[in-house]
């Protein structure tokens, strides 16, 4: 299985998103302290930008979730299904945590 590093677990500040370039692509990456660290895509499909990475992070009814900044609408951490407007959904990326350092398997941003 071959892996495409990331960053380390440190450059993600706790409770806050992280932008990343990866192959082309924008991921938004989160610490949440307790739950760990998830990737989803930045593109909000309704704020129709790519800002996920700077929105706040929290829950919602026990669901780990993102508020985009533009209009506020949550995204599921886990499944990254939209909780207001049903059948919108971002893309979920599945993280590996090694050595502190996070990775993405390759083949999967080949999907
Ligand atoms: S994310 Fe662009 S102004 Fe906040």
């Amino acid at each position: 299985m071959s892996l495409v590093r990331l960053c380390h677990v440190g450059d993600i500040p706790e409770h806050s998103g992280v932008a990343a370039l990866v192959a082309g692509r924008q991921l938004a990456l989160f610490n949440l302290p307790g739950l760990g660290f998830f990737a989803l895509d930045n593109w909000d499909p309704i704020g129709r930008a790519q800002v996920l990475a700077r929105g706040i992070v929290g829950d919602l009814k026990g669901e780990p979730c993102v508020a985009s900044p533009l209009y506020k609408h949550h995204y599921s951490l886990k499944d990254g299904r939209c909780l207001e407007q049903e059948g919108v959904r971002v893309r979920v990326w599945p993280l590996i945590t090694q050595q502190d350092q996070l990775w993405l398997e390759a083949a999967s941003l080949k999907e």
